[in-house]
């Protein structure tokens, strides 16, 4: 029985795989933060572990306890992550340092923490990056960088694996039913104070926050996709899945950059001075 390690189990997309690799056969090891989550994945049948991706010590426990119980990993999900929305300037340094710690770092941490036990089964590693990271919007620079930044790791990892057999698959989600944009509706309400520049658009900020849940392809037929994707081989190198995964890349590379710029100024009111 092939053996996945999915992080951010608690809701979404992470709880839809882990669903659905484990009705595919798989032996999940559904990770969360919280307690009351790892005792729902517990009770739901999984193998669960508590895992904050930011927690080097709690990772080497767990690389450890999969070391002695399987000693290979056939695949890691690098799933957890969350959107730090609002306006740049105002979450400042600290909240993109917060937020690709969780993101981004992360992933290079617990990829490298399993490392061994993936090169053992000649694994795959699956990133989930976004549409985010290719499609720049305003009021989510610092969750844009941090998938684009995922990407570019994923390509890297992607070159410097393949030697030692193991694959790395990148997925960029449109727009999927989650707990995510309430999540990031709070974030941005966090940062966007009374005295903010941006004050005035704050009803956009809060658009921009919920656009995720825009018509969202549910996360189950999401996390089909990605089962029928890691089924392939070998697997694709970038897979995108959901509600404008095609469309909006596609926006991204054929409209000029001021024809591009003014449609997304206009839809997030930042067409006229402030
Ligand atoms: N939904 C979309 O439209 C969409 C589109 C593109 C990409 N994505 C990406 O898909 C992934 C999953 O998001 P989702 O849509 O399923 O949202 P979600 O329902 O909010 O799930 C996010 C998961 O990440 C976990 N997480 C956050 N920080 C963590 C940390 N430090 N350590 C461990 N787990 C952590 C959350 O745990 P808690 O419950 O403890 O917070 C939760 O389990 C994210 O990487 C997101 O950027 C989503």
């Amino acid at each position: 029985m092939p053996t996945v390690l999915i992080t951010g189990c608690s809701s979404g997309i992470g709880r839809a795989l882990a669903d659905a690799f484990r009705d595919a056969g798989h032996e999940v090891w559904a990770t969360a933060r919280k307690p009351d989550d790892v005792e729902q994945l517990s009770a739901a049948g999984f193998t669960a572990r508590q895992l904050d991706v930011n927690d080097g010590e709690a990772l080497r426990r767990l690389a450890d306890e999969l070391e002695a119980q399987h000693g290979r990993l056939d695949m890691l999900i690098n799933n957890a992550g969350y959107g730090a929305m609002g306006p740049l300037l105002d979450g400042g340094v600290e909240a993109l340092r917060q937020q690709f710690e969780t993101n981004v770092f992360a992933v290079v941490g617990v990829t490298r923490a399993l490392f061994p036990l993936l090169r053992r089964a000649r694994g795959l590693v699956v990133n989930i990056g976004s549409v985010s990271g290719v499609l720049v919007t305003p009021f989510a620079g610092a969750y844009c960088a941090s998938k684009a930044a995922v990407h570019a790791l994923s390509d890297a990892l992607r070159l410097e694996l393949a030697p030692f057999g193991i694959q790395v698959m990148e997925v960029q989600p449109g727009a999927i039913a989650s707990q995510f944009a309430s999540n990031a509706q709070r974030q941005a309400e966090e940062v966007l104070a009374a005295d903010s520049a941006w004050w005035p658009l704050r009803e956009h900020v809060q658009a921009r926050a919920r656009a995720s849940q825009d018509r969202p392809t549910s996360a189950a037929e999401f996390a089909q996709g990605v089962l029928a994707a890691v089924g392939k081989s070998p697997a694709p190198a970038v897979v995108r899945l959901g509600n404008g995964s095609t469309a909006l890349p596609l926006m991204a590379r054929l409209l000029p950059t001021r024809l591009l710029d003014w449609a997304l100024r206009k839809r997030f009111g930042l067409l006229r001075p402030l």
